[in-house]
């Protein structure tokens, strides 16, 4: 086992003691944050430990940007034109801080540990002077303090990316909680840039995962989704002393806990194990969010996944057998190089096949570093385009067969928002399998479980009844 894995407790509460100094400061000025996010559950669960070291540093949060003295974009750089669009954000930053010359401006996350940019937003931007990567959460204190200090820094440091754990965080979510079960990934599929920024894999302890859950349990959350590039590679590196489906085992019966979710997971490594522990625990949802990105073989070979399209149908059907309920959801990139006509058939016939919930769909974007940005047969930006709408257009139809089914569908749903703009107030939530139904309630009944009959579906929706709270 490697030495440095966890961040000392004596590092960690060197930082708490910097955050009570800066608190005694900062608290009477009434000072407020807003820290902007971009980008995966990833991003979200790490700008609840940003916002929850703001908090303990003596921060409140601001309503909006316009009113901040802290302001913090949490970059992404997995798709499109991150960079571009965050330049403008910040470029459009410069009147505020003119008018008030003690606004802080940070920006961290991925983005940040992209080679050179630290520098080069540094350079670019005077009014920025808080830079910080992913793998350095557990310093907000001291970083800040520096900055109060007039320094401008930029903490990018890839090398160490030992994980801190019991750091602070401010949540807004009542129901449910992301839980990390383990950071960064080792798979280096060619389009991706996430093992270049995040680092290598790395998985919490069961017991630490555990401890976390228990906690947000004891604080009302009945929710939990487990998070980790590739949750299904969990303890590969032997460190955390099991795998994936026996941590799933391990963690389902805490106390409280009604739904336990995870993501993402990754064909070559969702095993029969894995299908057996969703399968026999109670409270595992039926819901597999399963990136497949392509449905032809030599492009799959091309981008590094490591299955084929007749394993992953296999998995299709296993859990299907395993789980009549359960529901499948993908991550698909279309025009990847050398994707020729009858490639992106093969996706097409796929996604036929399978019948997705739903399909989060992407233009293949190259990222620099990465091995597909080096491949010849770049695909132009029209055929991209091209191509993207025909399989939107295909999923779309295959959300409404989707839907179909579940005219007359009778579960618990829990509640997670509501709209007031119709005639009617309208609730909406999800069934445990993850299909989102709207149904008239009263805002009151906001995180509780109800049950609900489907009646109706609506294009992207399904429409209910309450049948009983
Ligand atoms: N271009 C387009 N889509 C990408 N994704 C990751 N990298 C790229 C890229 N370079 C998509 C994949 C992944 C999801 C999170 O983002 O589909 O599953
Ligand atoms: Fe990127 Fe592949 Fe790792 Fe997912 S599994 S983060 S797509 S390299």
């Amino acid at each position: 086992m490697k030495s440095n894995l966890f961040i000392s407790e004596q590092e960690l509460n060197e930082q708490r003691r910097i955050a009570a100094d800066l608190y005694r400061e900062i608290a009477p000025r009434n000072l407020t944050f807003f820290v902007e996010t971009f980008g995966c559950q990833m991003n979200v669960r790490d700008s609840e430990t940003i916002r929850g070291w703001l908090t303990e540093i003596g921060y409140s949060e601001a309503a909006e940007k316009e009113s901040a003295d802290l302001i913090l974009f949490n970059t992404c750089c997995v798709r499109d034109h991150a960079e571009k669009r965050l330049m403008g954000n910040i470029g459009a930053l410069k009147e505020l801080k003119d008018n008030n010359p003690g606004l802080i401006i940070g920006v961290c996350g991925c983005m940040m540990q992209q080679e050179g940019i630290a520098k080069k937003l540094l350079k670019r931007f005077p009014h920025v002077s808080l830079i910080f990567g992913t793998n350095v959460l557990h310093r907000i204190p001291e970083m800040l303090r520096a900055v109060m200090n007039g320094e401008r820094i930029a903490v990018t440091d890839r090398a160490n990316d030992a994980i801190a754990e019991t750091l602070p965080r401010l949540r807004d979510n009542q129901r449910s909680a992301f839980v990390n079960i383990m950071y960064g990934c080792d798979n280096y599929c060619s389009y991706c840039i996430v093992p270049y920024v995040r680092g290598h894999e790395r998985s919490r302890r069961p017991e630490n995962v555990r401890n976390e859950i228990e906690s947000l349990v004891s604080n009302g959350i009945t929710e939990i989704t487990l998070l980790g590039q590739n949750v299904n590679s969990y303890g590969n590196d032997g460190s955390a002393g099991m795998h994936f489906a026996d941590l799933l085992r391990y963690v389902s019966d805490v106390p409280g806990l009604k739904r336990l979710r995870f993501m993402s997971s990754h064909p070559k490594d969702l095993n029969e194990d894995v299908m057996q522990a969703i399968a026999e625990l109670p409270n595992v949802c039926h819901h597999v969010h399963l990136p497949v990105q392509s449905g032809n073989n030599e492009i799959l070979r091309r981008m590094n996944r490591k299955y084929t399209r007749e394993h992953y149908l296999s998995i299709i059907e296993r859990m299907r057998t395993l789980v009549p309920d359960i529901e499948f959801t993908t991550d698909i990139i279309v025009g990847f190089p050398g994707e020729t006509e009858e490639a992106f058939e093969d996706t097409l016939s796929l996604v036929e096949t399978v019948g997705f919930a739903a399909a989060f769909t992407f233009a293949y974007s190259p990222r620099q570093g990465t091995v597909a940005a080096r491949m010849e047969d770049q695909i132009p930006e029209s055929v991209k385009k091209r191509r993207l709408q025909s399989l939107n257009a295909l999923q779309a139809q295959k959300t409404i067969e989707n839907n179909e089914k579940y005219i007359g569908h009778v579960g618990e749903v829990l509640v997670e928002g509501f709209d007031e703009r119709g005639p009617e107030t309208m609730l909406y939530g999800k069934y445990q399998n993850f299909k989102m139904v709207y149904f008239p309630g009263d805002p009151m009944l906001l995180n509780r479980y109800i049950t609900v009959q489907v009646n109706k579906t609506n294009k992207n929706s399904l429409l209910g009844e309450m049948i009983h709270a």
